[in-house]
């Protein structure tokens, strides 16, 4: 590990402190909201959310890829959408990351489309100084100001370290370690 970007204790009280904020603007809201993790890299971060939030909520699953190995690729394909009614609904995206927002402006206009009365972004970091298309982001968990690779709680290398209980930036070593558990050596 060559830095620790955020524990266990941190990554639920962001959850607490998210969950309470969304409570209070949803409760003045008729209809039930969505709640759609963006998979698979916000898994994690959509459990602690969504259990931090005591209310009646429908959750969802949507699955785009952008990302190989290490960077983006600009462009965003729909591998699964949603399967509850979006229309006239407050839809909440649930992200792990924002980079250069290309994969949350594709979401957004998305749930648009589908009739979605408002969506709400919520993301656990924002990368905000590699923002490409503008996006608006509701709640963020930390804000990150370099460039960093992170893995940990959701986020991966190449498949690996999803289910590690906090967010880290790991070293030169640790990637070449993973190709090779990843290429079989
Ligand atoms: P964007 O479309 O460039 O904003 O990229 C956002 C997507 O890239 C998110 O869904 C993340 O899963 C992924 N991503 C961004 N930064 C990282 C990182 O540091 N580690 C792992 N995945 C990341
Ligand atoms: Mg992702």
């Amino acid at each position: 590990m060559e830095e620790l970007i955020m524990s266990n204790r941190e990554i639920l009280d962001v959850c607490e402190d998210i969950g309470a904020k969304l409570k209070d603007r949803l409760a003045k809201q008729d209809g039930v909201p969505v709640m759609v993790c963006v998979m698979k890299g916000a898994v994690n971060f959509m459990v602690n959310l969504m259990e931090a939030l005591d209310m009646d909520i429908l959750t969802d699953y949507i699955q785009v890829s952008s990302w190989q190995g290490t960077a983006s690729t600009g462009t965003v394909t729909l591998k699964r959408d949603v399967t509850h009614r979006i229309k006239g609904r407050t839809i909440i995206v649930v992200e792990d990351v924002i980079d250069s927002g290309i994969t949350m402006d594709f979401l957004i206009k998305h749930f648009q489309e589908m009739g979605a009365r408002e969506v709400i972004v919520v993301a656990l970091f924002d990368k905000t100084f590699k923002r490409k298309v503008n996006v608006k982001i509701d709640y963020v968990g930390k804000v990150l100001t370099e460039d960093k690779f992170l893995v940990g709680y959701g986020l991966d290398y190449r498949g690996l370290l999803r289910n590690v209980p906090f967010v880290y930036v790991p070293s030169k070593d640790e990637l070449e370690s993973w190709d090779a558990i990843i290429e079989g050596r």
